[in-house]
């Protein structure tokens, strides 16, 4: 295991080889997101050293790349899923890196408004991997999975009334949205556990992107999840005779976007969790996503139009909201590097080149004026060609990447080492309409002939090979 010390605590876009990554746009075109395995590995093992007694889960809608779920989980880390989607990616993720030998018990099932195919599908896979665990976030969700037979691992989602994180979107703490009330969750829990469910886990998860000034939430927030555990476990020992089994404090553990925030002092919150918490008689579990992958990841995109606008210099390039939502969705920063002006220097690595700084907003293809990922932002003067990189685009990245305007979305690859790896072939305009069926051309039969779109038999559900149903 790589200690913390071999690994710093932030890559930064600067680290990155400009010359390499210019490379892989000429090998695979563009937009490309490249993804560093090893870097992954760095974060997952700084995780572990800093919380050596948790159960490490990941939070797979950071960024589910099959190479990445299993790079995980051989390095022992589980997989938290947000969809039976996600459920049915970390099953195949752990067959493959366990050479078919898969419990389920890697695999927590965290069900969000959950549609019944989602649960049809888990309580299905279930039956195969009887390890899984399922948390639920409302509690007629209970009487779901029970009308379905379910009587396995069973783990509650309270809504602890504490929010945090880098922008309102992600908080969800105190968002009715999420969650049980924590002050229902004794009753909840002990009549889940009278009716014959495995009761073993209590979660929350407060928000996405929680900086360290945000440390006196974090503590209260895990403090509150303490004194919760041990009344939970009390009552319901006093029912099955068995308390807790964990006690899952979820993830957002932010990391630094702009190039002047320092890394979160992981130590610290792993302390300051160890405090707060206090005694308890169950494994504390985390389960952060963006932390193990963001700056593991960056996006590569060509310059296609340079021009003097009214107050600043408007860079187009090919990549958009639909290839990384990120600035458009929650204004979020995202560190930006022109490659070819850094790689014509006398050093290729040196950041600094000959060309002119200027403040320039660059924006995307996409007829939206929200597709803009910086304004005016200090830059080499950008020119036709260029090659620019946009930095901790690791997690959630190409996850919230869409098709919209009919484009398809771009490529990914991965890197090892010096093996560099096609890990997923970009989409194309077949690939956007493959879908659609058309009045016009009546064997064009995406649904099946007369089908409601929707695989509602084992039959259909084989025809459509399992992936639209859900
Ligand atoms: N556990 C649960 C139940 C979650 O909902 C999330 C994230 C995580 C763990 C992992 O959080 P992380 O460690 O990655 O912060 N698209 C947004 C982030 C949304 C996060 C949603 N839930 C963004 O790009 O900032």
């Amino acid at each position: 295991m790589t200690t913390p010390a071999a690994s710093p605590a932030v890559r930064r876009l600067d680290d990155w080889d400009a010359v390499d990554l210019s490379a892989l746009l000429d090998d695979y075109g563009s937009p490309l997101y490249v993804l560093d395995l090893e870097r992954v590995r760095e974060n997952c093992h700084r995780i572990q050293s800093a919380f050596p007694d948790a159960e490490i889960l990941y939070a797979v809608k950071a960024n589910a790349l099959g190479d990445v779920l299993e790079t995980l989980h051989t390095e022992g880390v589980g997989l938290e899923c947000a969809s039976a989607g996600e459920v049915e990616r970390a099953l195949a993720a752990i067959e493959s890196s366990t050479e078919g030998d898969s419990s389920g018990a890697d695999v927590h099932y965290t069900a969000v408004n959950p549609p019944a195919r989602d649960l049809d599908w888990v309580v299905d896979a279930w039956e195969d991997h009887p390890e899984l665990t399922i948390t639920v976030g409302a509690e007629d969700t209970l009487d779901r999975l029970e009308e379905r037979g379910y009587d396995g691992r069973l783990c509650l989602r309270v809504n602890p009334g504490i929010g945090a994180g880098h922008h309102e979107k992600v908080q969800t703490g105190a968002n009715a949205k999420f969650g049980v009330p924590a002050e229902r969750a004794v009753d909840v829990l002990t009549d889940a556990a009278e009716r014959g469910f495995d009761v073993v886990g209590i979660h929350a998860h407060v928000g996405s992107g929680v900086s360290s000034d945000q440390l006196d939430d974090h503590r209260e927030f895990v403090s509150r999840m303490g004194d919760l555990a041990r009344d939970v476990s009390d009552a319901i020992a006093a029912v099955d005779g068995d308390g807790l089994e964990f006690v899952d404090v979820g993830g957002g553990f932010g990391v630094p976007y702009r190039e002047e925030e320092e890394p979160l002092d992981l130590e610290a919150v792993a302390e300051a969790t160890r405090e707060a918490i206090g005694e308890i008689d169950a494994t504390l579990t985390i389960e952060p996503g963006r932390y193990f992958v963001a700056d593991a990841g960056v996006l590569l995109t060509e310059v296609n139009t340079v021009k003097e606008a009214r107050d600043t210099l408007a860079v187009g390039i090919d990549a958009g909201m639909t290839t990384l939502l990120r600035p458009a969705m929650y204004d979020a920063y995202h560190p930006i590097r022109n490659l070819t002006a850094d790689s014509s220097g006398t050093d290729a690595n040196d950041s600094h080149t000959s060309r002119e700084m200027r403040p320039q907003t660059i924006t995307g293809p996409i007829c939206e004026s929200g597709d803009v990922f910086c304004t005016d932002r200090q830059l080499p003067a950008s020119e036709r060609g260029d090659v620019l990189a946009i930095g901790n685009a690791g997690a959630y990245g190409y996850e919230m990447a869409n098709q919209y305007n009919s484009r398809p979305r771009p490529a990914s690859v991965v890197l090892e080492g010096d093996e560099v790896r096609l890990a997923r072939r970009r989409e194309t305009v077949d690939d956007v309409t493959r879908l659609e069926t058309r009045r016009s051309d009546p064997t064009n039969e995406a649904g099946g002939a007369g089908s409601n779109g929707n695989a509602d038999t084992d039959a259909d559900r084989e025809a459509d090979n399992g992936h639209d149903t859900r």
